[in-house]
């Protein structure tokens, strides 16, 4: 819970939050969407109007047409880019400011500049195209419409990847290194085409000829939930239930990745599970909110979390309580809304307009 509440939402019972949410939604009616991500808290997701992955949250933000508040439950990149890709007609809150992505975070503007200023060497926008991750601060969406490449989230990278092969000869994707690869290897490109740029290193730790070689230059970022997965996990499930099934998301690790059954995005992994037939038993290599509602949403199939112990939670996504959602429904005048200055959220438009046209 985000300590400055007043006290009054700090202190409510679950039961009375839940009667204010629910009676704040009424009175709002269809001026108002709820927007929840896939790993929110199961309590917040019942008041989802839409429950998604970054993707789909996205394009359903963009669609809204009478709209006047989006309360996107997720974290501060997601409802940055809801509000980029709406008119200013439509106001955008996060529930909890506090909710960033550490990953965002290891891709600050400063360092990208400076990795971008050392490829323009090697034909800058002639011949490299910026991939940024959805999971990115609205500045470096925008720097990637001002250089003419695209957002891509776990759902559409391999779309991302056509695009910018279509058109250049390089790609510099940030801050995931692994969805990168994942996808890069998913898309044909040899491991040895791949570098990481070290953003710590002078040079991003590569020489010239690593980089006049590579196809693909990723950032050198990651997640810490999805990094939890290890290969070990793997191998002891298979020995544990030889015919159960793997799905992980793209953010995990290659080597987590080739032996698993399948990845794909969090609606991937969703849809994946939905398929399986009762009685199956399926390992989740992603966000424990998310599996522990799979296990309750499907209690005909075992399901589990990959690593076998509880330690694959997104701090970040589990601060949105239901005090903050009260809180903020309640108080819309007074809360401090998500909004991305001109010109940055014109120049990020480009680039998730160009994702929107991909996907
Ligand atoms: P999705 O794009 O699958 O929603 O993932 C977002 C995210 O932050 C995963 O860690
Ligand atoms: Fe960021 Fe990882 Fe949390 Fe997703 S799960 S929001 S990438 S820290």
């Amino acid at each position: 819970m985000y300590n400055s509440l007043p006290q009054e939402y700090r202190e409510a019972t679950t039961e009375e939050l839940k009667k204010r949410i629910k009676a704040a939604k009424e009175q709002l009616g269809s001026k108002l969407i709820v927007l929840a991500h896939h790993y929110q808290r199961i309590e917040v997701i019942e008041f989802g109007d839409e429950v998604g992955d970054s993707y789909g949250l996205s394009k359903i933000a963009a669609e809204q047409k009478d709209v006047e508040y989006i309360v996107f439950c997720g974290v501060h990149f997601m409802a940055e880019s809801a509000d980029i890709l709406t008119d200013d007609s439509k106001t955008v809150f996060l529930p909890n400011p506090l909710a960033g992505c550490p990953m965002a975070d290891m891709a600050e503007m400063a360092d990208v500049m400076e990795a971008w200023e050392y490829l323009e060497e090697f034909g800058g926008d002639e011949k490299v195209m910026p991939i940024s991750y959805m999971n990115t601060a609205a500045g470096l969406k925008a720097f990637t419409g001002k250089h003419g490449g695209l957002i891509c989230t776990s759902s559409n990278a391999m779309g991302a990847y056509k695009y910018g092969f279509d058109r250049k000869e390089k790609l510099f994707f940030f801050p995931d290194e692994h969805l990168g690869y994942n996808t890069g290897i998913n898309f044909g490109i040899k491991p040895e085409e791949m570098v990481i740029w070290d953003f710590s290193r002078d040079s991003g730790g590569l020489t010239k000829e690593q980089i006049d070689k590579a196809k693909v230059i990723l950032w050198k970022g990651h997640c810490h939930v999805h990094t939890n997965f290890k290969p070990e996990h793997v191998e002891q499930f298979r020995i544990d239930y030889p015919d159960g099934k793997i799905v992980v998301h793209p953010e995990c690790p290659h080597d987590v990745v080739r032996l698993a059954d399948a990845a794909g995005s969090t609606k991937f992994i969703v849809d994946y599970v939905t398929k399986q037939p009762a009685g199956t038993t399926i390992a989740i290599g992603t966000e424990l909110n998310l599996v522990s509602r799979m296990a309750k949403t499907f209690p005909d199939k075992k399901i589990v979390e990959l690593s076998g112990q509880t330690c694959a939670v997104c701090a970040n996504m589990y601060r949105t309580t239901l005090n903050d959602l009260a809180y903020t429904l309640e108080n819309l005048q007074d809360v401090k809304p998500i909004r991305v200055p001109e010109p940055a959220k014109s120049e990020a438009l480009l680039a998730l307009k160009r994702m929107l046209e991909v996907s």
